[in-house]
């Protein structure tokens, strides 16, 4: 059993630490540097996303830190071991959910959790009393007596959650955990993973969806072409960015350019200007800057017909990074999702 942590303790230690951390790959092709000088501190009692766009180095800064591939450079701690000395000691310590999944479709999911725990040393009667409070805690009880290969997406993900925690792991790392499933199987995971969470297991998870890097991550980091170009909590990393308001005033209610330039003179706007009928300005500070806006547009004798605001998102902190939007980064597998 893990020792009893303190919210203060738990802040404090890190669950990973790398530095330097570089992996290429030759073939046919050439040379690809999939890493190419990576640092991050993973602190222990949260959720950690990895977010990037096919091909960024997510998967493979992942087996390196899960012991399933060597780096070429750099440094890597686990839950306090450094993988390449301490190899077999780090994966008992952590649990692994690949992009593929590693249950054995043949066999009913309660089987599996009950191989699994006897692989990990566990005796007969504590892999029993394990694998019965798994099922119950990810909730798995309708399904756990049929053999997996009839699991829908969501079930057999939920299996391969259980499977990587049977060991009791510190941390536990995800590679696209929610990739394919529908929206209800995908909220229903992101709670198993806050509950995880909440009784002390660090969760390093990777992604491509924005939402799940913003909404279920304390702490993200994005990452591009094998570097890591933005990190830290979600909302701070947007908070950099202006949140952008388009207005839409009455058609000859107003002096549009007069309007903008004025606008653009308010302290928290960062930039006014005219797109066809309407005036788009970038504020910094959503709240507080509309109403600015809106006392100016009275002040003026604006009649405003309509009004959208759109919060900066991780995708404008991807974009001010690398020039190129996430959204646009093409991730064809994300848009199928797989019915439960
Ligand atoms: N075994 C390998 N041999 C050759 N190239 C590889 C190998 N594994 C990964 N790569 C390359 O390294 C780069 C990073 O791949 P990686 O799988 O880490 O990306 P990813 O961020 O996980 O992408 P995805 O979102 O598509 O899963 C890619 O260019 C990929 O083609
Ligand atoms: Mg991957």
């Amino acid at each position: 059993m893990r020792a009893a942590v303190t919210p203060g303790e738990r802040v404090a230690a890190l669950a990973v630490r790398v530095t330097g951390l570089r992996k290429s790959f030759s073939g046919r092709g050439g040379r690809v540097e999939a890493l190419r000088g990576v640092d991050l501190s993973v602190p222990a009692g949260q959720i950690y996303g990895f977010l990037g766009p096919n091909g960024a180095g997510k998967t493979t800064a992942l087996r390196i830190l899960t012991t399933l591939l060597r780096a070429d450079a750099g440094e890597v701690v686990v839950a306090g071991l450094d993988v390449s000395s301490h190899p077999a000691a780090v994966r008992r310590r952590i649990g692994y959910v690949g992009q593929r999944g590693g249950a054995d479709i043949e066999a009913t999911g309660r089987e599996n959790l009950v191989l699994q725990g006897r692989l990990y040393g566990m005796g007969r009667h504590e892999t029993e009393r394990r694998a019965d409070e798994l099922i119950e805690r990810l909730d798995l009880a309708a399904f756990c007596r049929r053999i997996a290969r009839t699991y829908s997406g969501g079930q057999r993900r939920r299996l391969e959650v259980a499977l990587g925690i049977v060991h009791r792991p510190d941390v536990l790392f995800l590679d696209e955990p929610t990739l394919g499933l529908d929206p209800q199987n995908r909220a229903n995971l992101w709670d198993q993973l806050r509950r995880l969470r909440d009784t002390g297991t660090t969760v390093l998870l990777t992604t491509h969806y924005l939402d799940e890097a913003d909404q279920l991550s304390d702490r993200v980091a994005i990452i591009d072409n094998g570097l890591v170009v933005a990190e830290g909590p979600p909302e701070e990393l947007r908070g950099r960015h202006p949140a952008g308001v388009t207005i839409t005033p009455r058609p000859g209610s107003a002096d549009l350019a007069a309007v903008a330039a004025e606008l653009g003179r308010e302290p928290l706007v960062r930039g006014a200007r005219i797109d066809g009928d309407t005036i788009r300005v970038d504020l910094d500070g959503a709240t507080t800057g509309m109403a600015a806006v809106f006392d100016l547009l009275r002040a003026r004798g604006v009649e405003v017909l309509g009004v959208s605001l759109r919060e900066p998102s991780l995708d404008d902190v991807f974009l001010h990074e690398t020039g190129r939007s996430l959204r646009d980064a093409g991730h064809p597998a994300t848009t199928e999702a797989i019915a439960s």
